[in-house]
């Protein structure tokens, strides 16, 4: 199979990496003349575990390559996947498509044969109708299929997520585009048994909405049922266990936080009430949703200075963790921005420490200072708050903290370490939805 890929952001750059893994002969197109340099010299422009050595491997075998051509992209392509950005719009929150409908009127002005057009970034339902419009008007003999297929990989697992998916979502109700889209997803339902869930395309776009929306709920259910814990004397991890144990229920996506974040959950669910609201069918749940996790960021910079004694004039808080969620240096909506605020607003002077988000964060953040070790972000700090549980800060020498820190306090926002070993260590403890 002969896939064009337009857009290099996270979606296209891993899809289009992992497509041609299967072996597929794929082109990359971004209009990022610098993007493509970059990715001509393997630099990723995102940090992905495995990313670049999967991209390097599939360049040298000669099935994966990069253009700003997008003309040179769709030549002879059997699928042209749109995997460009759908920001926020400014002001009201509706998802931005002028980048997918340029894409769209762009590839229909390539067509060199009858492609199936998929778009794979995330958009409102009836986009595919606009796209079809569009490709119908530009290229009416062109004979292209226009069909959804939504992505649902995590990042930091990016690959992981796509090469083993729970399902592979594809909207259409053409035959011909079905039988494509089998044959670009052959090799995963070959190993995996990954079962391919053929749906209409409205249905299609409104699954991945309904899945990210599905989630934020979920995550911000136990954020809430932390707080409850907190006031009643009950462990939201014990709570979460139990509930989890119950396979209606499940037992992912449901650590309690200090809030979700990220370039997905924020956007999709601002994107989806949209929608819920221009057809006159509210979301309430959604909406209390978004509401709770926006209060829950800033709130959880109130509980830092409240276990602080309630004053954070003048002290020095020591944050681990910026990115907002690890494995990735994504900086996008990250509660870390809040939390941060919150404590600065209160007078206090922020020292951070990030694995890999440091450069992402830097322009984000004035008035933080960087530091190089969790242990130099902690020197004379009066706090120690752990807000982004990257796999380092698993394993810390609390010990050493203890001393290192003026008060020896620990806020774990992540409940990574448990209370005897805080204990031990002579640290103060504070969790999120732990009985104190
Ligand atoms: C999310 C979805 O999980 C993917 O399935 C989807 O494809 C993607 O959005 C997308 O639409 O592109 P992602 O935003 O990369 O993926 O990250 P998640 O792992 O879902 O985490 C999102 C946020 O929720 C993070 O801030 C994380 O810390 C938080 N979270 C997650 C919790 O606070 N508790 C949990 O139990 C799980």
């Amino acid at each position: 199979m002969r896939i064009a890929m337009i857009g290099t952001g996270y979606v296209g750059l891993v899809s289009g990496a992992c497509f041609s893994d299967f072996g597929h002969e794929v082109v990359c197109v971004d209009k990022d003349a610098r993007k493509i340099e970059l990715l001509h010299q393997n630099v990723m422009p995102i940090y992905e575990p495995g990313l670049a050595e999967l991209v390097a491997s599939n360049v040298k075998a000669g099935r994966l390559s990069f253009t700003t051509d997008l003309a040179e992209g769709v030549r002879d392509a059997d699928a042209v996947f749109i995997a460009v950005g759908t920001p926020s719009r400014r002001g009201d929150g509706h998802a931005d498509l002028s980048y997918v409908y340029a894409a769209a009127r762009e590839i229909a002005e390539n067509l060199t044969g009858p492609s199936v057009i998929v778009t794979k970034s995330t958009v409102p339902v009836g986009t595919g109708d606009e796209v079809e419009r569009i490709i119908a008007e530009v290229a009416p003999t062109s004979g292209a299929k226009v069909v959804s297929n939504p992505e649902f990989l995590r990042e930091g697992a990016a690959i992981e997520d796509f090469k083993r998916p729970d399902r592979v979502v594809v909207g259409t109700d053409d035959e011909d585009a079905r039988q494509v889209m089998r044959d670009i997803y052959r090799p995963l339902s070959l190993n995996q048994g990954a079962p391919l869930l053929f749906t209409g395309r409205r249905t299609s776009e409104l699954i991945k909405y309904a899945a990210n929306a599905f989630l934020a709920v979920k995550i911000t259910f136990i954020n809430e049922i932390a707080d409850l814990c907190e006031s009643v004397g009950a462990d939201v991890q014990e709570v979460s266990r139990g509930i989890g144990m119950d396979n209606r229920i499940g037992g992912k996506f449901l650590h309690a936080g200090p809030g979700y974040g990220g370039s997905c959950f924020p956007k999709d669910t601002l994107a989806l009430l949209k929608t819920a609201a221009d057809n006159e069918t509210p979301l309430r749940i959604v909406e209390a949703t978004v509401q709770v996790n926006d209060n829950r960021k800033r709130a959880m910079g109130r509980k830092v200075i409240k276990a602080m004694g309630g004053d954070a004039h003048g002290k020095t808080v020591a944050v681990l963790g910026l990115t907002f969620k690890p494995n990735t240096d994504d900086m996008r909506d990250a509660p870390s921005l809040s939390v941060i605020a919150a404590l600065q607003d209160a007078g206090a002077t922020v020292r951070a420490y990030d694995p890999e988000g440091v450069e992402q964060a830097r322009p984000m953040l004035p008035g933080v200072e960087f530091s190089a070790s969790p242990y130099a972000a902690a020197e004379g700090a009066d706090a120690l708050v752990i807000v982004t549980e990257w796999d380092e800060f698993r394993a810390l020498d609390l010990g050493r903290m203890a001393k290192t820190l003026r008060t020896p306090l620990l806020v774990d926002l992540r409940n990574i370490y448990p209370a005897a070993e805080a204990e031990r260590a002579g640290l103060e403890l504070v969790s999120v939805g732990k009985p104190r």
